[in-house]
């Protein structure tokens, strides 16, 4: 397989209606490896706990709320130097359209594409396209996939990068088509930026497929499951991610992962959507009772 840093640029095959004499005319557009832009952590007070306040058998510790003022720094990455091979792909079905952006599969041109991107060097892929006004969801999502690096391809999916570029006037991405209305102004951000500068800066992700299939809804999931999904949580937090978007469509099913998690310690789902994620200085204890608060009721 390929780094994650391996593509610098893509192509978007037909992606475009572009101003010509006369009408308009179908067009591909060339995208840029962009840099992900980190949002404001989410800082916990430290919570002080006088010693007399503790029964006898309580531990300061067990009431640390925080690590510290501020969250753990990233973990270096892993990564060799960027590489500078080109991606050419096609946007192909449409797989969902949610909050932050629209979700298609996306199909790799190998013959337009560098030598070394083949359907034996890449996975199959999805392409996560921000909604016109809220292009920065996208942008800050690929902060997450690059802070969680050492997760990706077993928590989180493999990634191949986020890329951008600013349509020219009169330029229309096709697939916005019916697109426009979504995404709002932003205003329930928590961290409430402007963005307002960027309206035409399409962004997108470059991600692994995983499958259609989310965790189970309505049905009681047997403990070992509920066991790993706590566990892929955990793995967050000991990078310091908070994830507040704890739902059943945001954690994916590996197709064909037989083993037990136990067994092969190989994760069957993956988590996906990190648009609203932020680092943390929340102490393990504290990201394990924020995370028993959300991941509880999908459990019933
Ligand atoms: N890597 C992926 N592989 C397959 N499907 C995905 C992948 N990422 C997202 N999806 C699908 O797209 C949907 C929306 O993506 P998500 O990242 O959750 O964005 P949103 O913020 O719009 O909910 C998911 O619920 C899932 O069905
Ligand atoms: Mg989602």
């Amino acid at each position: 397989m390929v780094a994650a840093n391996a593509i610098a640029t893509i192509s978007l095959v037909d992606a475009v209606f572009e101003p010509v004499p006369g009408g308009k005319s179908i067009a591909d557009l060339e995208l840029e490896r962009g840099i992900a832009p980190c949002n404001k952590p989410y800082i916990r007070p430290e919570r002080v706990i006088d010693k007399r306040y503790l029964d006898s058998d309580e531990d300061e510790e067990d009431f640390k709320n925080t690590i510290g003022p501020e969250p753990p720094a990233r973990v270096p990455s892993n990564l060799p130097p960027a590489g500078n091979l080109h991606a050419s792909l096609r946007i192909a079905r449409r797989i969902a359209s949610g909050r932050s952006g629209i979700v298609f599969e996306a199909e790799l041109d190998e013959d337009a594409s560098s030598p070394e991107l083949t359907t034996a060097t890449l996975p199959r892929l999805v392409i996560k396209v921000c909604h016109p006004p809220t292009y920065y969801r996208v942008a800050r999502e690929a902060f997450y996939y690059e802070e969680m690096e050492s997760l990706q391809g077993t928590v989180i999916p493999r990634y191949y990068g986020l890329f951008q570029t600013t349509l020219e006037p009169g330029v229309m991405f096709r697939y916005w088509k019916i697109e426009k209305f979504w995404g709002g102004n932003g205003a329930n951000d928590s961290d409430q930026e402007d963005h307002s500068d960027f309206p035409r800066c399409l962004t997108v992700l470059i991600l692994e497929y995983v499958s259609e299939e989310f965790l189970p809804v309505g049905r009681k999931l047997n403990d070992k499951v509920i066991m790993e999904i706590k566990e892929m949580f955990r793995e967050l937090a000991r990078l310091g991610v908070w994830q507040p978007d704890i739902q059943y469509s945001n954690i994916l099913r590996v197709p064909n992962a037989e083993l037990e998690f136990g067994a092969s310690g190989k994760y069957r789902w993956r988590l996906v959507d990190f648009d609203r994620a932020r680092k943390s200085n929340m102490s393990l204890r504290r990201f394990e009772i924020a995370n028993e608060d959300r991941l509880d009721p999908l459990f019933r």
